[in-house]
């Protein structure tokens, strides 16, 4: 009973990077669904080993690494960490369109949250690739006797309930890798969720996913983004360059190691090469470089920006392949490390001529400042992510493979929670 108090008190969200594992632990406050409130009391972030991409290198590593952050949280919230809400990345995600039909149960033709469990439960049956396995199944809308567009049905009647949806496969591999890395630092999966879908629900309002939007998570070796409009879920994608290729061509360029390639990019580090004066020099021995080097501040930008319009022309090919280059309105919102270097914003603006800004965490009370971050937004969005589901315990072990029936119990907050 104690257990389940705590289930239902704290929500954890564990995002899992190339580069940096975090934690946010969550309090909710309020009973109904209506004026449920979480409060972050705790964010941590501590460096990543064994996993690349998404992908798990090494499990000793990765185990060491995750039970070093589940501690830290621990020690900085005083709350034990008995389950956490993990949020995916990787390559080796993808997604798919589809559909689910079936008929109403009940003889009134009321339709209840079975149905709607049913009718998602229905758009499962698409062909999953080889190998891969689903991860989420995100209603985009509903039609109820062939009238289409409904967000929400349950209530409505009808005889035939149809839903579109959008499926997010993993490589099947790669998730029980995470999975089993997890369980043995002792705590269980509450579910999986792909990181930047989280931060897209922190980041963005109802309104701003109605107009068309897209977030984009610019991590160490991925960047990934998921495009809305008219509140749903378009596209997402993840792609296989990040920030850490900007510190690999600094290395190149300037003959010099990572780990000082890596404290030029943080500290001097702009994408846009305006204002700047080739007179103005870093030395590189003051970063850490052994040899006593200076290399204009004009020319360590040339090659950040190149890198970065790189990223950026990639990100804009995923908006034409959904057909939203240069067209959505309420814009691109950036969030991960990545997004913390000087000039992004200016450059994104010009190059996916599109409104363009930070994304932070919106509608979460904290009391730290790390909502501040646009690197949290991802982990702080697996919190609230979970918060839709407090009043749902679900069983340990079987969580995550178990979606209809924790979807059935949650279905309306977690419509709420996708749809504007
Ligand atoms: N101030 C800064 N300026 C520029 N880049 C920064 C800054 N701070 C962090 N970064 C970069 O952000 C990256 C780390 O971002 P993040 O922690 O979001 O990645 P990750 O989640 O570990 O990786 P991934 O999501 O790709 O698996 C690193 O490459 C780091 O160099
Ligand atoms: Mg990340």
């Amino acid at each position: 009973m104690v257990r389940q108090k705590h289930r239902n008190e704290y929500i954890t969200g564990l995002d899992i990077g190339s580069q940096n594992i975090r934690v946010a632990v969550g309090q909710i406050s309020g009973t109904h669904a209506n004026d449920r409130e979480v409060q972050i009391i705790g964010a941590i972030e501590v460096p990543s080993e064994g996993v690349q991409k998404g992908v798990v290198t090494s499990i000793e590593e990765i185990v060491s690494s995750l039970a070093n952050a589940i501690e830290t949280a621990e020690k900085i919230t005083g709350v034990p960490i008995e389950h956490v809400w993990v949020g995916l990345s990787g390559t080796h995600i993808i997604c798919h369109d589809s559909k689910g039909v079936v008929a109403v149960a009940r003889s009134d033709g009321e339709i209840t949250e079975e149905d709607v469990a049913r009718a998602l439960e229905a758009s499962k049956t698409v062909a999953t690739p080889l190998n891969y396995e689903i991860l989420h199944v995100l209603p985009r809308s509903f039609s109820v006797d062939g009238q289409t567009g409904i967000k929400d049905p349950i209530g409505m009647t009808g005889i035939r309930l149809e839903v579109d949806t959008k499926i997010i496969f993993g490589i099947t591999a790669h998730v029980k890798n995470i999975t089993k890395a997890i369980y043995r630092t002792g705590v269980d999966i509450d579910d999986f969720v792909l990181s930047v879908i989280a931060a897209g629900n922190v980041v963005l309002t109802g309104r701003q996913k109605e107009l068309g939007s897209v977030v984009i998570n610019i991590g160490s070796a991925t960047t990934s983004l998921v495009v809305y409009e008219e509140g749903d879920i378009v596209h997402t994608a993840v792609l296989p360059v990040g920030s850490a290729h900007i510190t690999n061509d600094l290395a190149l360029g300037l003959k010099t190691s990572i780990d000082t390639a890596e404290r030029v990019k943080v500290e001097y580090g702009q994408c846009v090469t305006q204002g700047l004066s080739k007179k103005d020099m870093v030395d590189l021995s003051t970063l850490g470089s052994n040899e006593s080097e200076t290399v204009s501040r004009y020319y360590i930008s040339q090659i950040i920006e190149a890198r970065v319009s790189e990223i950026l022309q990639k990100v804009d090919n995923e908006l034409t392949k959904v057909s939203r280059s240069g067209l959505l309105p309420a814009g691109a919102y950036f969030v991960g490390g990545g997004a913390r270097l000087g000039g992004l914003i200016e450059l994104a603006k010009e190059q996916l001529q599109l409104p363009a800004s930070l994304g932070y965490p919106l509608t979460v009370q904290s009391i730290t400042d790390k909502v501040q971050d646009p690197a949290f937004a991802s982990v702080i969005g697996l919190v609230k992510w979970g918060s839709s589901f407090t009043n749902t315990p679900v069983q340990s072990g079987q969580n995550w493979r178990g979606m209809p029936a924790k979807m059935m119990q949650g279905m309306r907050s977690f419509l709420k929670n996708l749809l504007p």
